[in-house]
């Protein structure tokens, strides 16, 4: 209610500990194994709201076996990336986002939703104590992973009268261990990631857990992760870390169409899925021209089945597929496994297509601030 305190940066206490470290050589880096010295917490309660937010040493969190969080999954969380420029400038990509979705996770699983400005504001501070650790390689950043868990000692299901926020800050390369080479995906038929009416449209702990075992079970036949196929059609999906997108020659009027399924309530609305989307329609009305792109492109926000992707890889009109994610960045995808065959997808030069690469270099130009944007913003 509007009586409880909102999130209040101005509140802050700020706990550090002395000797800043440094990231591990990237080499050494594994995806989301390294975090800096310090976090944020903030905790909330049902009567008095948001309480003081602290910047502390990371360090694990006191938690009681009853709260709700670990009995019944209450808990959301968001990925964003901090990256380092050459002049030492230090910013964030499209936070708003993330903070907006964050809300909206929150109120699906009946967790206290915040004011996004102030808890961008803190997150700003964090980045900042523990900005020595942002890699500098091309293709490294630091990953920041706030989340919000229901912290209610007692094993009722119910809105919990207790939470927790906190935020960690992690090193972080390419998401996969293959490096930024095209992924193979195992096209699954046999689980579901999400249904009509469920949660697959809200960033919660709990659209994850259930992927382990198919990804374990796609992983012993040789694939990187799966793609969710839905319904009996086979609708494409998503990949659980990431979205997709299917270009097509159209065969009678040779354009290019660049597709990906629609927001349907099934897939997680991706802040790069809708960066690459408006990316290709600026240069699709020619309100801006993605250099490297020789051509206009047709852009299309609708259902695509595994059968037309087939179809396509076999008449030669299917151009390159590939996956759009903050860990993930763009991936090319090289082969779906599909009903016990291989569909084989194009991949350039150095695995990308020729608009996956047009792309991700006015993507990756606007996550750096190498091409100045009103997408980054400075900490
Ligand atoms: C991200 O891209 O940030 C994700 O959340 C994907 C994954 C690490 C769960």
């Amino acid at each position: 209610s509007s009586s409880l305190a909102d999130l209040d940066s101005s509140r802050l206490e700020i706990v550090s500990n002395t000797n800043p470290g440094t990231p591990p050589p990237s080499s050494s880096l594994k995806f989301g194994h390294t975090f800096t010295d310090h976090m944020l917490t903030i905790p909330w309660n049902v009567v008095s709201g948001w309480g003081t937010p602290r910047i502390q040493p990371y360090g694990p969190l006191a938690l009681e076996p009853s709260c709700t969080v670990l009995h019944y999954a209450q808990t959301i969380f968001e990925g964003l990336k901090a990256y380092r420029q050459e002049n030492g400038k230090v910013t964030l990509f499209r936070p708003d986002m993330n903070m907006k979705r964050m809300n909206t996770s929150a109120q699906r699983i009946a967790l206290p939703t915040f004011n996004g400005e102030e808890l961008l504001e803190l997150i700003k501070k964090l980045i900042q104590i523990d900005k020595s650790w942002i890699p500098k390689e091309p293709g490294h950043s630091l990953y920041v992973r706030p989340t919000l868990i229901g912290t209610q000692k007692a094993v009722g299901v119910g809105p919990p009268n207790e939470a927790l926020l906190f935020v960690i800050l992690s090193p972080v390369g390419p998401y996969y261990p293959n490096g930024f080479k095209p992924v193979s995906l195992y096209g699954t038929t046999e689980y579901v990631r999400a249904s009509p009416g469920g949660t697959g449209a809200f960033k919660l702990g709990v659209n994850y857990a259930p992927g382990i075992l198919p990804q374990k079970q796609a992983a012993d036949l040789g694939y990187a992760q799966n793609l969710w196929l839905h319904g009996p059609e086979h609708y494409l999906t998503e990949v659980g870390t990431m979205n997709l997108f299917v270009v097509f020659r159209d065969p009678s009027s040779g354009t290019l169409e660049l597709v990906t399924p629609p927001l349907d309530g099934m897939i997680l609305p991706g802040v790069t899925r809708n960066s690459v989307l408006s990316l290709a329609r600026q240069h699709s009305t020619g309100e801006y021209t993605v250099a490297e792109l020789p051509e206009k492109i047709k852009v299309s926000e609708r259902p695509v089945t595994m059968a037309e992707v087939k179809e396509a890889s076999e008449n030669g009109t299917l151009v390159e597929m590939f996956g759009a994610g903050t860990a993930a960045v763009i991936s090319p995808v090289d082969r779906i496994g599909y009903l016990g065959k291989d569909v084989l997808i194009p991949t350039g030069k150095d695995g990308m297509g020729p608009v996956s690469r047009a792309i991700w270099k006015e993507l990756v130009g606007r996550q750096t601030g190498e091409i100045p944007s009103d997408w980054s913003v400075e900490i």
